[in-house]
């Protein structure tokens, strides 16, 4: 039996209609605001937890069929679809950063696995769906941030503050602007997260959803001091399909589980090449290692990256693949695999419990 249309039915109409990554309905999440009913038309917004939303589209399809199933005589549905990223419980707890929701580490067992360029085409990416990010690239040993963003100025002061430089819509800031590689290679641990800390407490990074930090390879002494002074909401691990690789991608799992840092997934880079010519396939260095390692390890498997000379032409020329070639598929598959890091992260948020705030008055 279909109801009359009120805002009690629309309601009850969009219970039917679950997030499949947070398992739960639109309505119990929150998600529906400001209903607006006019003769037998409705209005309403949908707001998700990320503008990088996985199943945007689907959830839109899904909430006006359930409004047409369920009520009677229905003119049209208007749904806005719209966002407000949630506040990482992790940076509740954070001293630092103060105006940034979210902290993703970017991290690999090993270099030239394609870390940063992972890292730059996630930011891009979010910021493409409508993210505020910032890139930090804290690469200490091989800072190629400004390479691979196309920046080649000095970032300025701002009173007491260093403001980040912007490109492709990121603010980004690196190491490598302010110190010099050859003389950072014998930094010891303390030095190095010292610096980094500087770049958290003394840059003007504003109001970001999601701050990348592309993190230096490898998983020793340095590298855990590192993660524990980063208030880190999540980190993903970036990895090649050969063994060595993934062992190595492995360590780097164990270390963010050491510091109690959700690791939000894996992200195989490098996994198969498709011919330009033909279209053939070819798996150069084996296949289905990332998957199979997020297996082992229980963490989610969030996407795999083929091998395509235009990426790393972008990085070399300063445009990440997903701005120069925005409609090839390798981009596609980029834009994809960044929204379902996004929901990983939407998924930790709400799993997690926030912490109680003790007002003593
Ligand atoms: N999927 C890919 N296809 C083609 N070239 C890639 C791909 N990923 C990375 N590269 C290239 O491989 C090299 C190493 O990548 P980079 O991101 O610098 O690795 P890392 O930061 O792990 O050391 C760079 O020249 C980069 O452009
Ligand atoms: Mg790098």
């Amino acid at each position: 039996m279909k109801q009359q249309l009120s805002e009690t039915s629309v309601l009850n109409s969009l219970r039917l209609v679950k997030d499949p990554d947070l398992h739960r309905d639109i309505v119990a999440l929150n998600f529906i605001k400001d209903i607006k009913i006019e003769k037998n038309n409705v209005f309403f917004k949908i707001e998700l937890t990320t503008p990088s939303c996985p199943v945007k589209d689907e959830l839109k399809a899904q909430a006006e069929q359930a409004i047409r199933d369920n009520i009677e005589n229905i003119g049209s549905i208007s749904i806005e679809m719209t966002s407000s990223v949630r506040v990482s419980p992790m940076q509740l707890r954070a001293e630092l950063l103060s105006g940034v929701k979210n902290t993703i580490a970017v991290a690999s067992g090993k270099g030239g696995v394609g870390k940063s360029t992972v890292a730059v085409n996630l930011a891009v990416s979010l910021a493409l769906d409508g993210a505020k990010v910032g890139l930090l690239d804290a690469d200490i040993y091989g800072p190629s941030i400004p390479l691979m963003m196309g920046i080649d100025e000095r970032p300025k002061m701002k009173g007491q503050k260093l403001m980040p430089l912007e490109a492709h819509g990121v603010q980004v800031m690196s190491i490598g602007f302010l110190v010099d590689p050859m003389q950072a290679v014998i930094w010891r641990g303390p030095m190095v997260s010292g610096a980094v800390k500087q770049f958290m407490s003394d840059v003007d990074w504003g109001e970001l959803d999601y701050l990348i930090f592309d993190l230096p390879p490898g998983t020793g002494d340095i590298h855990l001091t590192l993660v524990q002074s980063i208030p880190l909401s999540g980190a993903v691990v970036v990895t090649t399909p050969q063994d060595i690789s993934l062992a190595d991608a492995r360590k780097a799992f164990a270390m963010f589980q050491k510091v109690n840092v959700p690791v939000l997934g894996i992200i195989e880079n490098m996994s198969y090449y498709i011919c330009g010519h033909c279209g053939h396939r070819e798996e150069i260095f084996s296949t289905g290692g990332g998957k199979k390692a997020a297996d082992d390890l229980n963490v989610p498997f969030i996407g795999d990256i083929p091998i395509y000379t235009p990426i790393r032409i972008g990085g070399d020329i300063g445009k990440p693949i997903v701005v120069l070639e925005p409609e090839a598929e390798q981009s596609k598959t980029i834009r994809q695999l960044t929204r379902n890091m996004a929901a990983q992260l939407s998924i930790q948020s709400l799993s997690t419990p926030t912490p109680k705030i003790e007002i003593s008055l």
